[in-house]
């Protein structure tokens, strides 16, 4: 028989490189703390309909990146692609959202049958951030100084760059749409296979092609900016006003259409030339519509998720990990014989209960002295 190998685009975390991914993941949870925000745990399974319903049924990810399958019961289930869906659907289902206002967070592996390449895998680590009742720019404004914190913890802030968008409500955007479609049409037949097919289902996605003559077309097309509805332009003013009060530097990008549905209004993306073609480390934005999308009563919602394995290989290029990171023990105890091996467990017992932060570890396994030191 073969060697049984991983399943493609699913990696394995050996022992060296979990202290950096703790490293990173911890670093980040203190950060969540220190603004307030509480964790929430997820099932890695869920109802097929629910990213059907709340992703889109035209995005990539429901139309060709789900791992579903039936259960015994006959049940159609999915891996979830992403947190923000299920994490709507947890507080609908607990009561979270009546009358009070959630910030949440959450972390864990999301699953996307992609094409896998450096940064970009079928099995990754997501932390995300989700908050409801909030409809004012406050909220979107805390979101970018709680991450632009983050990429100071980890020390990768000189390597990232804000880019952000406003989608407006999704009647400005259907009219946008039409005039999208509209000034599309004469080019079809110039446009890559993907754009074709999202001309009929999703034309705002025709923005995301990296084909170049696409690119060339898309580049001449109606912007949105003429059919922004008057409060949502409101609302991207003010946030721009308080980023720039904060020195927190952002990039207007208004290309950027983010690939899940949900959104609406505030859209943003912190990306990194560091990493080569997977260069976005963090995504999000404002999901208006998506609680009620999903069967619960009409909540504002934004948040944002990032790719824990991008954000470290980007600490990795930036060298801001610590040098020692993978060094498992402080200390290591070696009874020179086996008679000595109680005393040594009760010493590490000792020393661990004094110095917490020590790392102790007792020989074991016995040998001769040299071989002992020399483990
Ligand atoms: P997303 O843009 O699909 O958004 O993913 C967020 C981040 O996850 C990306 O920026 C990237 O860093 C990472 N990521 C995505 N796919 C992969 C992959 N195949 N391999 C490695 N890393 C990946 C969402 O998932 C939304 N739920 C974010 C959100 C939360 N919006 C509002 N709330």
């Amino acid at each position: 028989m073969s060697k049984l190998q991983s399943v493609r685009g699913m990696q394995d975390v050996l022992p060296g490189d979990s202290a950096r991914w703790r490293w990173v993941e911890d670093r980040v949870a203190d950060v969540l703390d220190r603004f307030g925000y509480r964790q929430i745990r997820m099932p890695l399974l869920e109802d097929t309909r629910l990213f059907a319903r709340g992703v889109g049924e035209t995005s990539d990810i429901v139309e060709k990146e789900m791992y579903t399958f039936d259960d015994r019961g006959g049940d159609s289930v999915t891996l979830r692609p992403e947190g923000t869906a299920g994490c709507v659907r947890v507080c609908e289902q607990h009561g979270l959202l009546y009358n009070q206002t959630q910030r949440l967070w959450y972390r864990g592996p999301m699953f996307r049958y992609e094409r896998p390449q450096k940064g970009r895998y079928r099995q990754f680590e997501q932390i995300g951030v989700e908050c409801f009742g909030l409809a004012g720019p406050d909220i979107d404004f805390e979101l970018l100084q709680l991450t632009a914190e983050l990429w100071r913890v980890l020390g990768v802030d000189q390597a990232v760059r804000l880019e952000l968008n406003t989608l407006g409500t999704s009647e400005a955007r259907s009219a946008w749409r039409g005039a999208l479609v509209d000034y599309l049409r004469p080019f079809e037949a110039e446009l890559d296979e993907d754009s074709r097919r999202r001309l009929e289902r999703n034309p705002l996605r025709i923005f995301d092609s990296k084909v170049e003559r696409t690119r060339e077309i898309i580049a001449g097309a109606p912007t949105f900016d003429h059919w922004l509805d008057a409060d949502s332009r409101a609302h991207f003013e003010h946030l721009q006003e308080r980023l720039a009060g904060a020195g927190i530097a952002a990039v207007i990008n208004p290309m950027l259409v983010r690939g899940l549905d949900y959104y609406s209004r505030t859209v943003f993306e912190w990306t990194t030339e560091a990493l080569g073609a997977q260069g976005t480390v963090c995504g999000g934005g404002r999901y208006d519509g998506l609680v009620e999308l999903l069967g619960g009563r009409p909540t504002p919602g934004i948040g944002f998720a990032m790719g824990i394995d991008r954000l470290l290989l980007l600490a990795q290029a930036c060298a801001s990990l610590p040098e020692d990171i993978d060094r498992a023990v402080d200390a290591y105890l070696v009874p020179m014989e086996d008679a000595a091996s109680g005393a040594a467990f009760e010493l590490a017992g000792h020393l661990r209960s004094a110095l917490p932060r020590l790392r102790v570890q007792v020989h074991c396994g016995g040998g001769k002295v040299k071989a002992r030191m020399k483990r």
